[in-house]
């Protein structure tokens, strides 16, 4: 059995890279679903049923747990997976509450009512069907009081990435903290609530100024996941070897990954 990590496309290997880092003992099995991305365009019932299909094949080849490395997908289908109700032994995770427990100061897995946090001002940088969905605003809402987000759909970025466009993309991020900026002037924090965008983690900063607090998923993903297996350490099960599997062109999408991942990474076409 692996854990089982699934994205729209390439940016879940930001998460996966953490992931592997923090947690060498566990292997994990990668899904990208290359040939549909990008999702954030998508809407939330396509974005469903695609999410919907690939966690059931992950759960098919033996992953007992699958890790949603995408916020579009966690946005638009988590909720509704749940509702329908997960088969025996099989469970599915995203990647917004690590992020909001990290925000808003709490233990991993805490659920007590919602409080006053330090953070008044949050920044909120994701694509257009997360920022449609408020399920960000949503989350936060279970666990801080008084907290202001401004969210920013950051339109095109996710294909300039895809399309190993960095000059585009950062271009394009640079355009959209303006805008960001322009609605509220002083955010404490800014969120990167898409797994592409760790990949320009500095160009947010850069853009942002160095008093405004950047908070990326993948670390905080890693520590949550890890907190997790300590107290369910059956569901990570016996060692299989690490796979990389894609719906699109696996040469493309090797050549691609071992730019981001800075290794040889060799996707299989499913
Ligand atoms: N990287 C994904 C996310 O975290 C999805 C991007 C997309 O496919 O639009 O939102």
């Amino acid at each position: 059995m692996a854990v089982g990590v699934f994205d729209s496309g390439l940016g879940g290997l930001t998460v996966l890279a953490a992931l592997q880092e923090r947690l060498p003992q566990v292997d994990f099995i990668y899904l990208g679903d290359n040939a549909h991305t990008p999702y954030g365009v998508r809407d939330a019932d396509d974005i469903h049923h695609l999410t919907r299909g690939h966690v059931r094949t992950l759960w098919d080849m033996g992953c007992d747990l699958v890790i949603l490395a995408c916020n579009t997908a966690s946005a638009a289908a988590l909720r509704r997976m749940q509702e329908e109700g997960v088969p025996a032994g099989k469970r599915v995770l995203g990647v917004f509450v690590p992020l909001i427990e990290a925000l808003t100061e709490r233990q991993w897995g805490d659920n007590s009512p919602p409080r006053e946090v330090a953070v008044r001002n949050v920044a909120l940088f994701a694509t257009p069907a997360t920022v449609a969905s408020r399920a960000f605003q949503r989350e936060l809402a279970f666990r801080a009081i008084g907290v202001d987000v401004e969210a920013q759909a950051c339109g095109g970025v996710v294909d300039a990435i895809e399309e190993g466009d960095m000059i585009l993309a950062e271009a394009l991020v640079r355009s959209h903290v303006e805008a960001l900026l322009r609605k509220m002037p002083h955010p404490e924090a800014a969120v990167l609530g898409c797994t592409h965008y760790p990949l320009l983690e500095d160009v947010f900063q850069a853009a942002l100024g160095p008093q405004v607090t950047v908070y990326s998923q993948p670390r905080l993903v890693a520590e949550s996941l890890a907190d997790y297996l300590a107290r369910h350490p059956d569901i990570a099960g016996e060692g299989v070897p690490a796979r990389y599997l894609t719906t699109g062109d696996a040469r493309r999408v090797s050549d691609r990954a071992t730019r981001f991942l800075r290794r040889q990474t060799q996707f299989e076409h499913i």
